[in-house]
């Protein structure tokens, strides 16, 4: 529940849709289409509406569109990364609606690159074939406009920008009875422009709102990715599930000014070799010699961690100028320019690389239709759990799941519209027992320390005693957010804050829970695979 006091009630001005979205990234507004065809959606997102990681993703989105692929390879293939968590029935689904997604983006205007009349398809770690559409080097960028342009060309769409949410409305906040029933109405979000906090209420709400990636110090993953959903749905009483999995991807670009662009995996698929620069060897036949650099995620970027560590480097290089330089800029315009700009010719030198978080595996737990345990409330997307990506995720398979289960969701919700009663009045958020704060760098400081232990005890190897000091520092440090959350009026910084603190102790309390290695979770401790792979699920 929210540890502010809610008031008395009032009637609220935002009642006037069926089904209100949280997150304008690939899932937000894939389900929203959807809806807007029989109902009126609104869409709420924090900061600006292209403000997640799907106007970040470079690399593309998988799906099997060659004749010498299947289905089958690429569901054992998305199994293989996943080290055998996944659940196969949400690995086929996603899988065989992936030429379909394909095509309505396609219809919607996203200019995927194509060669000789058919889809380009590239290459990326795991997958055993060519299957990754895309667009240049910067797939997402063109999947977010493809996707706003028709959202806000859509008459039943309404878009609110600048809205941070900060809980899910439940029955414990309906005005007339304190039913506290578990179902939930909508969300109380800070309007940004304003200060003020609005009661958004609706039939049902679907969470799409990315993942928790800001939780470690270095992140590919965009400022808002701070695991507010994910928060969201556990405080109100939804489970989560596999939140030790975060995936790490092996090429960040390494530079002092620039903290997280991401070199995407088709480097490595187009050839791309990782080199120690200390030895000048070509280090990845010492860890995968027969899949090298197109081992999955995992593999790679444990094997960079080890080589900085054995060596005492900052980075190792990766090299794909032995290509002829037209191939390298074709294929990689955007990065081209980017290191350009920052004074490295790709097509001459090679590119120093680090690992850095990338994705959330783990997030709230969703069945085929999108549906989380409380009974109104859907997820899709990031912040999901939902089966596909189990232990590690395959690349380019995220962007595929947001598209599905948005589509799967916003079904769902049409399928059963008579069983989605109108919202009841819900209370005004008060606050009347609430000042603004005095000390913002309280907010700073906190934000600094979790993501600086969370990045050196629950990183890329883990330990059961560098886990125990991460789970004592959420323990510190919780009693000194929730005293700041219950005293000062809210802000989005102070909203993040909270929701990170809450991610890092899913994050914490799943990896203690695991006394395996698997996947990306990888600890010293339990070096052993345990026969049976099974699901860490956290119940609230
Ligand atoms: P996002 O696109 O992250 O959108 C989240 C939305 O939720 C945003 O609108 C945000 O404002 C909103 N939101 C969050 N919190 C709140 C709140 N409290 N209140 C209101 N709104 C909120 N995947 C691939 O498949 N292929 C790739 O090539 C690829 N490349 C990537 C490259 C980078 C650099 C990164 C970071 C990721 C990449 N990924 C890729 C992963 C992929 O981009 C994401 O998993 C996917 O885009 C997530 O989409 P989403 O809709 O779930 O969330
Ligand atoms: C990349 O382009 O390397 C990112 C692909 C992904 O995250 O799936």
């Amino acid at each position: 529940m929210s540890g502010k006091a809610i008031g008395k009630a009032e009637a609220s001005a935002l009642q006037d849709v069926d089904v209100l979205i949280v997150g304008s990234g690939a899932a937000g507004l894939t389900a929203a289409l959807v809806l807007a065809e029989k109902c009126k959606v609104r869409v709420l997102a924090k900061g600006g509406l292209d403000g997640g990681s799907t106007n970040w993703a470079q690399g593309g989105i998988a799906a099997v569109l060659d004749e010498g692929d299947t289905f089958e390879n690429h569901i054992r293939d998305t199994m293989i990364a996943g080290a055998g968590l996944n659940r196969r029935e949400t690995v086929e689904f996603v899988v065989e609606n992936a030429p379909e997604a394909i095509r309505r983006l396609a219809e919607l205007g996203v200019p995927f690159n194509a060669e000789a009349g058919a889809l380009h398809l590239t290459r990326e770690g795991g997958h055993s074939h060519r299957r990754i559409v895309h667009v240049d080097d910067a797939t997402g960028a063109a999947v977010q406009k493809a996707l706003l342009k028709a959202a806000q060309e859509h008459p039943n769409i309404s878009l609110m920008p600048g809205r941070t949410c900060i809980d899910l409305i439940t029955g414990r906040h309906e005005a007339a009875r304190y039913s506290g029933s578990g179902r939930v109405w909508g969300v109380y979000a800070l309007n940004e422009a304003t200060g003020t906090v609005e009661a958004h209420t609706a039939r049902a709400t679907i969470l799409a709102t990315g993942g928790a990636g800001r939780v470690y110090q270095f992140s590919t993953a965009p400022r808002g990715a701070t695991g507010d959903g994910i928060a969201m749905a556990w405080r109100a009483g939804a489970r989560v599930s596999n939140m030790e999995m975060m995936q790490f991807h092996p090429t960040c670009l390494y530079n002092l000014d620039v903290k997280n662009f991401l070199i995407t995996e088709a480097v490595r698929g187009e050839g791309g070799r990782l080199i120690n620069p200390r030895t000048g060897t070509r280090f990845m036949e010492f860890y995968d010699a027969e899949r090298l650099e197109l081992a999955p995620r995992d593999v790679v970027a444990r094997a960079i961690d080890a080589e900085i560590k054995k060596f005492g480097l900052d980075f190792v290089h990766l090299d794909i100028s032995h290509m002829p330089a037209d191939f390298v800029r074709g294929h990689f315009p955007n990065i081209y320019e980017k290191l350009i700009g920052l004074g490295i010719d790709m097509t001459r030198q090679p590119i120093p690389v680090v690992p850095a978080q990338h994705y959330t595996c783990g997030g709230i737990l969703i069945d085929l239709a999108g549906r989380t345990d409380l009974p109104g409330l859907y997820a899709a997307g990031e912040c999901t759990e939902s089966g596909l990506h189990g232990a590690n995720r395959l690349a380019s398979n995220s962007l595929l799941e947001c598209f599905v289960f948005g589509d799967a969701a916003a079904r769902d919700i049409l399928e059963n519209w008579e069983t989605f009663e109108a919202p009841p009045e819900v209370r005004a958020w008060d606050e009347s027992r609430v000042t603004d704060s005095d000390e913002e760098v309280v907010i700073k400081q906190n934000w600094t320390e979790i993501r600086r232990f969370m990045w050196n005890y629950v990183g890329i190897v883990r330990t059961n005693k560098r886990l125990e000091r991460a789970a004592h520092r959420i323990q510190m440090l919780s009693g000194e957010v929730n005293d700041y959350y219950g005293h000062f009026r809210v802000t989005t910084d102070l909203i993040e804050l909270r929701n990170l603190l809450q991610s890092a102790e899913l994050i914490v309390r799943s990896a203690q829970a695991r006394h395996e290695s698997r996947g990306l979770h990888y600890t010293l401790d339990y070096p052993q695979t345990d026969p049976v792979a099974r699901d860490t699920v956290l119940v609230p």
